[in-house]
């Protein structure tokens, strides 16, 4: 598949050890930035409808808590870490140009 380099925000949008949801049309993404380094999931918990961006973010643990049931994904690749998360989120490629996050949907 193609991916399709899009823009998510503005870099400094989200500050060093934050998340934050942004909308790309009607898809909500949680974006978490750890050390100026941005990684982009699915905002939308695959357990119950909880948006991980309303959750504590870990970033020794590198995972989110979802608000709900506590959940924990790594916001790295998405992957279930902790129960009841059972299913992956989705997550997506960044990269940083100009000072502006894009994220390959
Ligand atoms: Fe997220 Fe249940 S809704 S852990």
């Amino acid at each position: 598949t193609t991916l399709t380099w899009t823009e998510l925000c503005a870099a400094d949008a989200v500050g060093d050890g934050a998340h934050k949801a942004f909308f790309i049309g009607t898809k909500r993404l949680c974006a978490v930035n750890h050390g100026g380094v941005f990684h982009v999931v699915d905002d939308l918990c695959t357990h119950g409808v909880a948006y991980l961006s309303d959750g504590y973010l870990d970033t020794d643990e590198c995972v989110l808590e979802c608000p709900l049931h506590g959940g924990l994904f790594s916001y790295h690749d998405g992957c279930p870490k902790g129960d009841p998360a059972e299913k992956p989120v989705r997550s997506y490629e960044t990269r940083i140009v100009d000072g502006v996050v894009m994220v390959a949907l």
